[in-house]
């Protein structure tokens, strides 16, 4: 105990703790030797070796005995989340901010777009979902009469987004004050998070809903299709006007419902186009919201549930 009182100067203290780090008389690093430390490093890769396994173990059983086609029963509704393309963040605001004079700047926006729309060609869509889909109707489909154990998907043409599709105008109006912007509601269905308790429920949710359709259906399925309606917050006198692609920019029924990414490998989330005409000070901030009787958009701890906020503003 007398050597903990003793008064030591700072130096002192660092050559104590040179000597912990590297005891040369006793050939010890850190207090052990080196041979020890091969041992304990030896047993903690083989504890957590070990531990991963059977916690990736558990994870893979679980899985496995899961139904991957069998979506979960939702007794509440989960409303799906709203993007908007560009997706250029700052920080925490959605800024759609671009010099239309500048070229290297609108093409940054345009590349944006043009990369984002790949999967819609129309040449790779009329390909991969050559299924006749009925517009106006929802898609039910209680087998799996695609290839593969599938079912179909209806296709989305990136030439249904008209003047904002990229293939007339290459730069979809970002040279001009007159930009497209392509709203996309995100796929409907449930993850991961109530794994346990589905496991827990499973034999029960396996009889509920053998060859029922228990996914998203926009409107409580009354057969009115949801649309985009974009209002703008702030600076009104900016906007001359917009327009949206498809018509009244809505979303057809035969998207939905959406039975799963392994039920349908090939589908694509149907899109809507908004172009503006932007005026005066060509800034404004603009809220597009999914209408549909039965998705929500008022979550405060997830703004983009059922809409999505921006701002929107033309440089020159
Ligand atoms: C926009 O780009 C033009 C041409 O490159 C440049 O002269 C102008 O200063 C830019 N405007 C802004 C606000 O950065
Ligand atoms: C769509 O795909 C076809 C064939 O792969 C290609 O020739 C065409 O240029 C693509 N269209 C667009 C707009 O990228
Ligand atoms: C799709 O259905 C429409 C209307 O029923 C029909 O006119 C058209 O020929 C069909 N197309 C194909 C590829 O079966
Ligand atoms: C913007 O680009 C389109 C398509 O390339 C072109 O037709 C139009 O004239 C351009 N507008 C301006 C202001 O440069
Ligand atoms: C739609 O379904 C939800 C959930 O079942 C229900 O709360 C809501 O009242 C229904 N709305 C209409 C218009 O039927
Ligand atoms: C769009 O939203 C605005 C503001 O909430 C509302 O006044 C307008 O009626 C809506 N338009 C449609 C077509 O729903
Ligand atoms: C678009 O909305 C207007 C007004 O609600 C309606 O008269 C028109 O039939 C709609 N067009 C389409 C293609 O749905």
């Amino acid at each position: 105990m007398a050597t903990l009182k003793e008064k030591r100067t700072c130096g002192q203290r660092c050559q104590d703790f040179g000597h912990f780090v590297w005891n040369s008389d006793e050939g010890k690093i850190m207090g052990r030797t080196p041979e020890r430390w091969v041992y304990i490093s030896l047993y903690y890769a083989a504890f957590y070796v070990v531990m991963t396994s059977l916690f990736s173990l558990a994870i893979y059983v679980l899985m496995y005995t899961l139904d991957p086609y069998t979506p979960d029963y939702q007794d509440r509704l989960k409303s799906p989340g709203v993007m908007v393309w560009p997706d250029t963040y700052n920080d925490e605001v959605l800024e759609i901010n671009y010099n239309m004079s500048d070229k290297k700047d609108w093409m940054k926006m345009s590349k944006i777009l043009q990369d984002f729309l790949i999967p819609y060609n129309d040449t790779k869509q009329s390909q991969c979902n050559h299924y006749n889909c009925t517009t106006g109707k929802y898609f039910f489909q209680h087998k799996f009469n695609a290839p593969k154990h599938t079912k179909w998907s209806c296709p989305f043409y990136q030439s249904t987004l008209g003047s904002c599709s990229g293939l007339d105008d290459h730069t979809f109006g970002y040279n001009t004050s007159q930009p497209c912007v392509i709203i996309k509601m995100n796929r409907v269905r449930q993850g991961y998070g109530r794994t346990i308790q589905r496991l827990i429920g499973r034999f029960e949710v396996i009889a509920h809903c053998s060859s029922q359709i228990i996914n998203f259906l926009p409107n409580n399925g009354t057969g009115s299709a949801p649309y985009v309606n974009c209002t703008i917050l702030e600076g009104e006198d900016n906007v001359r006007g917009y327009t949206y692609y498809p018509v009244n920019g809505s979303l057809d029924l035969s998207y939905f419902p959406y039975y799963g990414k392994l039920a349908q490998p090939t589908y694509v989330n149907p899109l809507v186009a908004v172009k503006f005409d932007l005026v005066n000070q060509r800034h404004a901030v603009i809220q597009c919201r999914l209408m549909a009787n039965n998705i929500a958009y008022q979550n405060f701890y997830d703004p983009y549930e059922g809409k999505v906020i921006f701002h929107l503003k033309a440089f020159s």
